[in-house]
């Protein structure tokens, strides 16, 4: 698929196939993460993996009931690793940038599932200290967001945007 097919294919999935991801579809998926930029390239972001049945389903709760992180096969936990950044950029680094650092990478591999034929959704409503203990996460890492990915039971219409006039401030 070309980029802009992908990017336009692209839709929130929240039914999942119980059919496992393959090994080297996930793989491409976490080294498309790895290649995203990063602040002063210092990557200030953790993922972590989630295969396990139990460990999915204590997601559901930490996420506040969303049933289709237990239905996905993997989920991914990306963090961000503030200490990491604020090495070189202190507070910016600390409150921002690891901040970004995750959020980009998470992009990344959103996109790189679509374009393997898998979908996935954007998880950022759950509790902070659940997905630490549920994803085992140390108490210094920021979980930014959850990103199940599996194979779609559903096909849903495009959400509607904003127009680009009333988004785009020209000078
Ligand atoms: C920061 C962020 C947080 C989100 N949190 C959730 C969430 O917790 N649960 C959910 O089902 N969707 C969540 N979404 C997905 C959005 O609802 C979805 O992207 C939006 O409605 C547009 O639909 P589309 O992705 O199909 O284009 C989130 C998306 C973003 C970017």
């Amino acid at each position: 698929m070309d980029f802009f097919d992908i990017i336009k294919t692209r839709r929130s999935v929240r039914l999942y196939q119980d059919t496992p991801v393959e090994p080297e579809k996930l793989q491409a998926i976490l080294e498309a993460a790895n290649i995203a930029p990063s602040a002063g390239n210092l990557q200030g972001y953790e993922i972590y993996l989630v295969t396990r049945l139990e460990t999915r389903q204590a997601l559901v709760k930490a996420a506040l009931g969303q049933e289709f992180l237990a239905q996905a096969p993997v989920s991914l936990v990306f963090c961000a690793n503030p200490q990491r950044s604020s090495v070189k950029y202190s507070k910016r680094g600390r409150q921002l940038y690891s901040v970004q650092d995750a959020t980009i990478a998470c992009t990344f591999a959103m996109l790189a599932a679509t374009a393997l034929g898998l979908s996935t959704v954007w998880v950022g409503a759950f509790d902070d200290d659940w997905v630490r203990e549920a994803a085992g996460l140390p108490a210094d890492l920021l979980p930014v967001a959850l990103l199940p990915i599996g194979y779609a039971a559903e096909n849903p219409a495009p959400r509607p945007r904003r127009r680009l006039q009333e988004i785009v401030h020209r000078e």
